[in-house]
């Protein structure tokens, strides 16, 4: 043993010596002072570029070859997804969840308890039974499902339960995402995650507005109650005959349930160190589609995140005409303004529509079942194993999406469209 640790420590210092033996002797050749600095540079790499090995550093051959630079590692942003389905809803939520895949994000998946229990379990053993998600760990089910009301604070109380969910089991996520299983990207993860790497971390995606028209009459004046917070049986939420006035302790705004939020402000809500997340939220207990103000209320009342606020929710929408209240579904008919369209997201669509076969071709170049292919991908199969997860392979979505974010963070009306 001791002869050996003696051998060992004298290797260090024999290649420096030997180095500088080198180098006195190019030196004193006169080889030139440069040639020999090239030379001992090289000599050197080998060392650093052996540990950037081990702690996956980007691989740097590629960043001469790639047209589009990659980000540094550290640069590279995660995303926490929620993905939330309802009864029937299973086949729906795992092919957006499959669609949505990148080892270095965070995924919570949840059907309310109006689904069955068959279908929740079947859920939970395929995400069990996946063999990249199992090695990753990074898909997390929530087993103890909870009830929840179209257009009632179940829903708000649902997101917020992910929202804590996530924040326990990662420590490094960068944006919170709230989606449905019927929402559908548009673009792949190695776009999004290559788009949002040079953005300030502190920005939150969040449409809204305190101009309340109808819904001043028909969602902040009525007051509902949701059975959703005590019966354990499915029922619509029901109103109450009186009506309250608008407040005066702090002003409404009402937008997208559809948003983008940072950890900073996933935080605040959740811990709470303020108390005006916690006492909204109870206002929003009785108020009609709480989903579409509560987050909305809280940043622009909030002096330090109301200035982080974006005009937008990321999703690509078609409404019926006013009032607003309903989303079309989007079918083959949408096809040419989705691939237009610089959103990430999209809603909503049927279970297996066309439409999302189109997109599967002609945006994200996924095949039936798979995974949408990243610089991730490694194994044959392509995506039966996960390579190196920093490596992104950004394509025409991320320039899509720089474009959508030149037009929406950089520009000088971004202030302008703020919590106005
Ligand atoms: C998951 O694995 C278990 C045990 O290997 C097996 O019994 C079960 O059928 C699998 N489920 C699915 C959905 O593949
Ligand atoms: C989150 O996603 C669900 C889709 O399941 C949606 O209905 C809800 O309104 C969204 N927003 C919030 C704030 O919960
Ligand atoms: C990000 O935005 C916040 C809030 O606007 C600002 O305080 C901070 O300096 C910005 N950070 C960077 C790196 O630009
Ligand atoms: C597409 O549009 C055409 C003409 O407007 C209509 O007849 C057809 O039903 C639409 N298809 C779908 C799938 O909505």
């Amino acid at each position: 043993m001791e002869p050996q640790i003696v051998e060992k420590k004298w290797v260090f210092p024999l290649i420096i010596s030997s180095l500088v033996a080198i180098f006195l002797v190019a030196t004193s050749f006169n080889m030139g002072l440069v040639s020999s600095m090239q030379t001992i540079n090289s000599l050197f790499s080998i060392f650093p570029s052996r540990i950037s090995v081990d702690q996956k550093d980007p691989v740097f051959v590629e960043s001469k070859v790639l047209p589009p630079s990659p980000p540094p590692k550290s640069n590279i942003p995660r995303f926490a997804y929620l993905v939330s389905g309802s009864k029937g809803d299973l086949e729906k939520l795992w092919r957006t969840l499959r669609v949505l895949y990148h080892p270095l994000n965070q995924y919570v998946v949840h059907l309310d308890l109006e689904s069955s229990a068959a279908e929740r379990l079947e859920l939970a053993s395929r995400v069990e039974n996946d063999t990249i998600f199992a090695k990753m760990g990074n898909v997390h089910m929530i087993t103890k499902a909870n009830m929840v009301t179209y257009r009632g604070p179940t829903m708000v109380s649902n997101t917020l339960h992910a929202c804590a969910i996530l924040l326990k089991k990662s420590k490094d996520w960068d944006w919170f995402i709230n989606l449905s299983a019927s929402d559908y990207p548009l673009m792949t993860q190695d776009d999004i995650l290559f788009a949002f790497s040079s953005l300030n971390r502190s920005l939150n995606f969040i449409e809204h507005t305190s101009i309340l028209g109808w819904k001043e009459d028909h969602r902040a004046k009525p007051l509902i109650i949701d059975p959703g917070l005590y019966l354990s049986t499915k029922s619509d939420i029901f109103f109450v005959t009186e009506k309250r006035e608008l407040p005066t302790a702090f002003t409404l705004f009402t937008g997208s349930a559809w948003m983008v939020l940072s950890r900073a402000f996933v935080e605040y809500l959740i811990w709470g160190w303020d108390n005006l997340p916690r006492s909204l939220l109870m206002y929003y207990a009785n108020f009609v589609s709480s989903p579409e103000g509560y987050f909305h209320t809280v940043i622009c009342n909030s002096p330090e995140f109301a200035e982080t606020a974006v005009n937008h929710d990321l999703h690509y929408i078609t409404w019926d005409k006013p009032p607003k209240q309903h989303p079309h579904t989007l079918t083959l008919n949408d096809s040419n303004n989705l691939i237009r369209s610089n959103a990430p997201f999209a809603r909503k669509f049927k279970k297996d529509d066309p439409v999302l076969d189109d997109i599967d071709s002609k945006l994200l170049h996924r095949k039936p079942g798979e995974f949408v292919q990243g610089g991730w991908c490694s194994g044959n199969p392509p995506c039966s194993e996960v390579g190196d997860p920093t490596r992104l392979r950004p394509g025409i979505g991320a320039r899509k999406l720089a474009r959508l974010m030149g037009r929406l963070v950089y520009s000088p009306k971004f202030k302008e469209r703020q919590c106005r």
